[in-house]
């Protein structure tokens, strides 16, 4: 896959049937020149395919680390792919925060999303101590190299969200952003073999429509991966509209 732009939206746990059907009828995807896609809860998957149309492109926030089997309250990757689901988030801040998924799961999921026939988006980020330390780069080159350890696909797509501009209304600056991306581009293609023309890698963190040209002006920025920002119709309008200028 060769870079392009992309918008993502990341409902996290929010939305129902009612604000969905809401949603769609103020939101065309087929009229935008950028890829766009939203990742609701599992349960409207369906739903969000059959009001989306064909030109929206539908996934999830995570998935298990296996096929089938005895993990109550899991999602398998090939049961995604079995409802024709076109992606997974892998790694969101919130998901290694919050449910202590650590690098070496990621890259068991991300192995098993890939094998199962999904797209990943994988999520690496700093927090604002890890920031104010010097860590950034650091931290984010041991989430690359153990999350994808093993794996060298086109498959793939990066998500830089930075934690501390998650949720929080701060959003790394332009060129705060542009550096991170650069340093991500250049990690994959010289350490791990990545074809740095092909890797397309999202920014994310209070993406809204008033930051986002600036964002997408940048050179290793290709495109947003939204939560707050992506439950407005109107507002992820402006932002697909942004990334298809
Ligand atoms: P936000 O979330 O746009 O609300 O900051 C982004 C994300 O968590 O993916």
């Amino acid at each position: 896959m060769s870079r392009k732009k992309y918008m993502v939206g990341n409902w996290k746990m929010n939305q129902v049937t009612s604000e969905i059907k809401d949603f769609f009828s103020n939101f065309d995807a087929s009229k935008y020149n950028c890829s766009a896609w939203v990742a609701p809860q599992f349960i409207h998957i369906p739903l969000v395919q059959e009001l989306g149309g064909n030109s929206l492109g539908v996934g999830s926030q995570n998935c298990s680390h296996q096929e089938s089997g005895a993990f109550t309250g899991d999602i398998s990757p090939k049961s995604l792919k079995d409802i024709n689901a076109g992606f997974t988030l892998i790694g969101h801040s919130e998901r290694r925060a919050i449910f202590k998924e650590a690098n070496e799961l990621l890259n068991e999921k991300t192995k098993l999303a890939l094998e199962c026939g999904l797209e990943v988006i994988f999520c690496v980020g700093e927090t604002l101590e890890e920031r104010e330390q010097g860590k950034t780069e650091a931290v984010v080159e041991s989430q690359l190299a153990e999350g994808l350890k093993g794996i060298n696909s086109d498959k793939i797509i990066i998500a830089y969200e930075p934690v501390w501009a998650i949720g929080t209304g701060k959003t790394a600056t332009p060129l705060q952003a542009e550096e991170v991306h650069k340093f991500i581009r250049n990690y994959l293609s010289s350490k791990m073999n990545y074809n740095s023309d092909d890797l397309s890698i999202l920014y994310g963190g209070s993406v809204k429509p008033s930051n986002v040209a600036e964002l997408l002006s940048q050179s290793n920025i290709d495109g947003g991966l939204v939560g707050g920002a992506s439950l407005k119709a109107s507002d992820f309008t402006a932002l697909c509209e942004a990334a298809s200028t």
